[in-house]
């Protein structure tokens, strides 16, 4: 059979709100144009995130029960180690209730003034958490890594040359350790092959420069080494895990993504030092060393989660949906970045809205037509995002203008993605009459979650 289905049944639904487009048209407006602002009731199709809006299985379900909710020394919390010491191998796995508490906890530690800390793409918040320690983020996306319409099997990866060249440049002791994103989010959800981190892992190794992996899709990353790099075919998903993270030292993870569930994340480490001072600022920020922040059953489903997701069932329907997504909408002429990724289709807002400049926020404006026309909430990755500006306040632009459509695992059926896709199919041709967007109010740090806009 070639039809991919989606290897379960439904046992239990969540009913979504239907609007009108006058609804919509002001609930926009009263959101400040800003889709983090509108109320998850009045959302249609929810594509902001794939982030923690996992539909769990029954079987996570029934585990909340056996939660062990001790302060210290749960049983949750060893099920949880072994489920994430058996496909990473590290030697200290310290839980943490999301992603961005583990960055914080590590550039708390190992960032810091005059520190550089490269990576092929910072996600947004592990950049804001290196900036804040006053260390200096810096990206290497390999060639084409930037270029929505590039195909390329590993758009994810490093550029390792660059990265070589900074080192030289920077030197070794202000380098405390160098980031690998699986898959890479940043730059579209796109996978970094096996042979690109051993290769940066070889390249750091003759500096003594250790590497981590922001692991939160390496599940997904995974099924694409196994169907497209050579010699992975007839490996199992967690056999390629084993090699990814052995070629690590260590790795923060949101576990709201691949870990199948809707919160929790941990920090793995072989070092010794490291992971003494991280347990201490786990203890004073977070929560004990067996729980950190995390209800236990949080765990015992976790714990599950790292099992089911390597099941390749799974994963091909999961990869497969998200291209079902993008092809469709390639037909209808819709231009998206190529090939798509692992959790998210991201449409081109640079070709999509050619007629606004990046100044004027294309992605945002198209962003903001997709939830009035149906019902749907996607994000801005662009200028709104990346954006900075220079000393003479002139704008500029990351490389790329996008607008994330992410897919939530187990979460919507193919006839969602079809409404999607007709949604997505109006603005498009009705590209025209978008209008460009200003921001009428921002924070002074990761402004895209709160910023105001208005129309120009
Ligand atoms: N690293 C990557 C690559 C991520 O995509 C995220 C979160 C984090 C770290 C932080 O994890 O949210 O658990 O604190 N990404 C979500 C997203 C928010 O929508 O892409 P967190």
């Amino acid at each position: 059979m070639k039809t991919v289905i989606e290897p379960f049944k439904i046992k239990s639904i969540e009913p979504i709100a239907l609007t009108t487009y006058e609804q919509r048209k002001k609930l926009i407006k009263d959101a400040f144009y800003n889709t983090f602002y509108l109320k998850s009731e009045d959302i249609t199709i929810d594509l902001l995130t794939d982030s923690g809006t996992t539909a769990m299985s029954a079987r996570q379900w029934g585990k909340l029960m056996e939660g062990d909710e001790s302060y210290a020394g749960s049983k949750s919390y060893y099920k949880f180690e072994n489920a994430v010491k058996d496909f990473t191998n590290f030697k200290h796995i310290i839980p943490t209730h999301q992603g961005r508490a583990a960055e914080r906890i590590l550039f708390s530690i190992l960032g810091g003034k005059g520190k550089v800390i490269p990576s092929n793409t910072h996600f947004d918040t592990t950049r804001g958490n290196i900036e804040y320690s006053e260390a200096l983020a810096v990206d290497f996306p390999a060639e084409g890594g930037t270029d929505p319409a590039k195909l390329g099997d590993f758009k994810g990866n490093m550029d390792i040359k660059s990265l070589e060249q900074m080192i030289k440049k920077v030197g070794k002791k202000n380098i405390p350790l160098c980031m690998i994103t699986v898959t890479n989010n940043s730059g579209g959800g796109q996978p970094v092959s096996m042979k690109n981190i051993r290769d940066t892992k070889n390249l750091l190794k003759k500096y003594g420069i250790p590497l981590y992996i922001d692991c939160c899709r390496f599940a997904e990353n995974c099924y694409f080494i196994k169907m497209r790099e050579k010699g992975y075919r007839n490996k199992t998903i967690k056999e390629i895990a084993r090699e990814m993270f052995s070629y690590a030292d260590g790795c923060t993870m949101s576990a709201k993504k691949d870990g199948l569930s809707n919160t929790g994340g941990f920090i793995g480490t072989n070092d010794d030092g490291f992971a003494g001072k991280a347990k201490t600022l786990l203890i004073i920020t977070e929560g004990f060393i067996t729980y950190g922040g995390l209800a236990r059953r949080d765990l015992e489903a976790l714990a599950v989660g790292f099992e089911e997701v390597f099941d390749e069932n799974y994963l091909r329907y999961r990869i497969e949906q998200v291209k079902y997504f993008g092809d469709r909408l390639i037909e209808q002429g819709v231009p998206i970045l190529v090939p798509t990724g692992g959790h998210a289709v991201y449409l081109d807002a640079k070709r999509f809205a050619s007629h606004i400049k990046p100044e004027f926020y294309p992605g945002q404006s198209i962003t903001c037509e997709i939830f009035k026309v149906g019902g749907i909430r996607a994000v801005e990755i662009g200028s709104v995002m990346f954006g900075k500006k220079d000393e003479k306040g002139k704008h500029i632009a990351p490389p790329m203008e996008l607008v994330r459509c992410a897919v939530p695992r187990r979460v919507y059926t193919n006839s969602h993605i079809d409404y999607t896709v007709e949604a997505i199919t109006e603005v498009y041709n009705n590209r025209k009459k978008l209008k460009g967007m200003k921001i009428v109010w921002e924070p002074s740090f990761l402004r895209h979650f709160t910023a105001k806009f208005d129309y120009v």
